[in-house]
């Protein structure tokens, strides 16, 4: 068995060998695709500067060789992944290399491979089976290049928009949250990652970075251990029990004084002990000296290690001197061996499962044909089509109609015909692989009959000059309609253009740069303006979509973003994408979000009004839904194992075929601690022809009841419920019924 293998290694493994799995380095050729054809040979006499201040690459390469590297991550290409486990050969114990990587929505890093919409997007969906269909498929793709480790998926529960890794997220509904990670766990692991199909999922960033102090990545958070079990821990207790989740990344913020590198509680008691977390700890980029260079709670990288190690950290990412120091902390006795042996046992159970000791490499013309292939591309198209919300649509203004009779559409704005709708952790794509805006709307309008003419206004801030605004105006005055494709910018390799992603938070929610004078002058010319915004994070212009005929919100939607747009514009496809998140109208309405505390909107602000822009689940179509009062299968719930059935009629009063998301909330309507106004429980994505109606029906179990008690036991109080059924979180789309629990179940004693 692998236990068996795994107990056999580790007898013949020296300490140093255990401590050398444990370290993580970055790809010799950081994420570059330039030498298609690398092999050991060039690894080993490359005498650049590294990645490492005094550090050849060639030093590294030796390392490998000598077996004191158990992973490398940020590889991009399967040459360079296959000239890796060359060298990791060349070891005394031949032990292959764990290679991980950011695929994050599809294995974008990779040149060529199919890119999925963003999180955010795919949240947007609500069809959790599609996401894991495409997790699935990211792991074919991951194999067929060499690597075995996703650093995917981001549970953080988003409670602050302004953090520019938003469009990583799932948005900002714990079980929503769960579900899409539950998805993208098992898509990728499958049953227990056995076989070269499937790959290691890491659920990161435990814990709370979504909600740090001022929006700023790795800032500091100071939230209650309430807060923690109600918001941001339920998708990691159903990663670990509902998908056997096999490793996780900590976050770079303390929380409450504790940075999430050296969390005891969080790491090893909770997640381990409690939660039954049977898989392994990674440390986020070189966090663990951050305990001692930014948190200063320990005095230096060798205190720091021996913080995190005991604290139940498994694998250092990334670079070199972390060995030395575990090694040396062993034998004064201040990291007991058997966090060592913990730790490389799970790593080679990784490596013996995923099929490294067998075949550490990959054939490169598998590479060629699984990347970017048929049914992934079909599904990144699926995935789009589902995940565009249709914010806006005055008097019905789409669909523009079918018969185009030479009318001309105007197409300006900063995401028109870019890569930026491929969002966060991609490469730049080959351009035959990818649809832009401009593209599709081109394409599917010239079928229809229309003249599409585009104008490239000027990419960002300073870009858009007056005199490309100037021009634009020229341009659209001369036109029919006009669509702006506006936005922000998450595109990795575009760095000087970047208004978002990872290290690059928001200070405001509204649109960067120039672009609100380039809408204005739109808006001035009076012609119908379709905006199109194409971003991960939300764009909070209520005056721009109070004067727009119709806004699309098309988040970050991959390769064929621009092909489901334009057949959403011209009504080939209904749009059905429900927010995965509530949109405020300002920066200062923050937090804002649907499932607040009961007090959190009592009062007024002075200049600002306290709903928001758009509420959670909402999304317009172009058939027009009646949903029937909620009906449940009985009043009164109990037992543990009990559950009451929920049946909604959906039904279709328009000539429109068309896909709803029905959605469940309940209410706990008098608890012994203050709980949210409302909370998503179930949700089922449904499709309904034109004049027909279909049954939706979502159960309640004991744990969509739960909360957990004044001892922190996860329970059932006695009393009643509030169950509210609906096509968004609005209390005007919903309706209500009542349920009773008549007495206290416990679910889970003692967290
Ligand atoms: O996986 C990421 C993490 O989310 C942020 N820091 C870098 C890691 C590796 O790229």
């Amino acid at each position: 068995s692998v236990n068996d293998r795994v107990d056999d290694l580790m007898t013949r493994m020296t300490l140093e060998e255990k401590v050398y799995q444990m370290c993580q380095y970055v790809g010799l050729e950081h994420m570059k695709h330039a030498e298609n054809n690398i092999t050991a040979a060039d690894l080993e006499k490359n005498d650049a500067l590294g990645f490492y201040p005094g550090m050849l690459s060639k030093d590294v390469a030796k390392l490998a060789a000598e077996g004191k590297i158990g992973s490398f991550l940020h590889v991009v290409t399967p040459e360079e992944a296959n000239a890796l486990q060359e060298l990791a050969q060349k070891s005394r114990l031949k032990i292959p290399l764990l290679i991980g990587i950011d695929a994050i929505h599809g294995n974008g890093l990779v040149s060529g491979s199919t890119i999925y919409p963003s999180p955010i997007s795919q949240a947007a969906t609500f069809a959790d089976d599609l996401i894991e269909e495409s997790s699935r498929q990211t792991a074919l793709e991951m194999r067929a290049n060499g690597m075995h480790w996703s650093f995917t998926p981001n549970i953080d529960v988003l409670r602050d928009p302004r953090w520019g890794r938003t469009g990583e997220t799932f948005g900002e509904d714990p079980y929503l949250v769960g579900n899409m990670g539950v998805a993208t766990i098992k898509g990728m692991q499958s049953d227990d990652f056995l076989g070269e199909d499937h790959v290691i999922a890491c659920a990161k960033h435990l814990i709370a970075g979504s909600q740090s102090v001022n929006g700023l990545n790795a800032s500091p958070t100071d939230v209650s251990k309430r807060t923690l079990f109600e918001v941001f821990l339920p998708p990691y207790r159903r990663a670990v029990q509902e998908a056997d989740l096999y490793s996780i990344m900590a976050a770079h913020n303390e929380v409450a004084g504790m940075p999430g590198h050296m969390d005891k509680f969080m790491m090893n008691d909770l997640m381990r002990d409690r939660w039954g977390f049977d898989g392994f700890y990674v440390s986020d980029w070189n966090d663990i000296s951050r305990i001692a260079l930014w948190h200063h709670v320990a005095e230096d990288f060798k205190q720091s290690i021996e913080f995190s190690v005991n604290a139940g950290m498994d694998m250092n990412m990334h670079g070199p001197v972390f060995d030395t120091h575990l090694i040396e902390l062993v034998n004064e006795g201040k990291v007991d061996v058997s966090r060592v042996n913990y730790a490389c046992s799970k790593i080679l159970e990784a490596k013996f499962k995923l099929g490294l000791f067998e075949n550490p490499f990959v054939d490169l013309e598998k590479a060629k044909a699984v990347n970017f292939s048929e049914a992934h591309k079909k599904n990144a198209l699926e995935q789009a089509r589902r995940s565009i919300v249709l914010q806006k649509n005055k008097n019905n203004y789409l669909p523009l109609s079918a018969k185009g009779n030479e009318k001309t559409i105007f197409i300006t704005g900063p995401n028109a015909n870019n890569q930026t709708t491929l969002g966060d952790w991609v490469s730049p794509q080959p351009e035959e692989n990818i649809v832009t805006m401009v593209e599709g709307i081109k394409s599917i309008g010239e079928t229809n009959g229309y003249r599409i003419n585009y104008y490239d206004s000027g990419d960002r801030s300073k870009e858009i000059t007056e005199e490309n605004i100037n021009k634009a105006a020229y341009l659209a005055s001369h036109s029919d309609i006009v669509v702006l494709v506006l936005g922000e910018n998450s595109f990795r390799h575009d760095w000087k253009r970047k208004t978002t992603g990872e290290n690059i938070d928001r200070a405001t929610l509204k649109l960067s740069g120039n672009q609100m004078k380039l809408a204005d002058k739109m808006f001035a010319i009076g012609k119908p303006v379709i905006v199109v915004y194409v971003s991960g994070s939300p764009i909070a212009e209520p005056w721009l979509e109070q004067r727009a005929s119709a806004v699309l919100n098309t988040w970050e939607s991959g390769a064929f973003a621009g092909q489901a747009t334009a057949e959403i514009l011209f009504g080939q496809v209904n749009p059905s994408g429900k927010l995965p998140l509530t949109l405020p109208r300002s920066v200062g309405q923050l937090q804002m979000i649907y499932n607040h505390k009961p007090t959190a909107f009592i009062h007024k602000y002075n200049t600002e009004k306290k709903v928001p822009l758009h509420p959670f689940g909402f999304g317009l179509s172009y058939s027009k839904f009646q949903l029937s009062e909620p009906k449940v299968s009985k009043t009164i719930f109990s037992g543990l194992e009990d559950e009451i059935s929920v049946t909604i009629e959906v039904s279709n009063e328009s000539n429109v075929d068309g896909e709803e998301v029905v959605q469940l909330y309940i209410r706990d309507n008098i608890s012994s601690y203050t709980r949210p106004v409302k909370e998503l429980k179930g949700y089922k994505r449904v499709l309904v022809k034109a004049g027909e109606t279909q049954t939706v029906t979502i159960s309640i179990d004991a744990e969509s009841l739960a909360m957990y008690d004044a001892d922190f036991n996860f329970v059932v109080e006695p009393g009643d419920f509030t169950i509210m059924t609906g096509n968004s979180s609005a209390d005007r789309a919903l309706k209500k019924t009542t349920i009773s629990v008549n007495e206290k179940l416990v679910l889970d004693k003692n967290n």
